[in-house]
């Protein structure tokens, strides 16, 4: 099993949940708005004309846990969706997994996701 962890533009959630649900690519999933920084650390805005360092932008991240079969689908959507072209699209993060566990009934593994 593996984590994406998926870091994108605040304003492409509700898409990318609307797609993910489309091909039942997540059976479950956390969201979390999170800062971060890329590549242009020192971004620059300009706020009432005054010229503000910003290194620390609004993001959400995504989290799904699933089987291995389904990860690059879900990379493909999560790309197909949220993508802009412009810097600061994100950044899609695969993690191992050991075991998954269901509270309510004890399950384990696939059969717990
Ligand atoms: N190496 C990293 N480790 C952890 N989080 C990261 C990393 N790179 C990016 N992020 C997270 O992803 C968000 C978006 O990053 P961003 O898309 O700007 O990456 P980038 O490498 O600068 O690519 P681009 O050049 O397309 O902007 C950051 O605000 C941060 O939350
Ligand atoms: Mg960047």
């Amino acid at each position: 099993m593996k984590k994406v962890e998926a870091i994108i533009r605040t304003e492409k959630l509700e898409d990318l949940k609307d797609a993910l649900v489309k091909n039942d690519l997540a059976k479950g999933m956390t969201v979390t708005q999170v800062l971060g920084y890329g590549n242009q650390k020192g971004f620059v805005e300009y706020v009432r004309g005054q010229k503000l360092h910003t290194t620390l932008l609004a993001k959400i991240k995504i989290e799904i846990v699933t089987v291995e079969e389904r990860v690059s689908k879900l990379i493909e959507v999560i790309r197909e969706t949220t993508q802009t072209g412009e810097v600061g699209d994100g950044k899609i993060f695969v993690l191992p997994v050991e075991n998954v566990i269901r509270i309510r009934t004890g399950e384990e593994d696939a059969d717990a996701i």
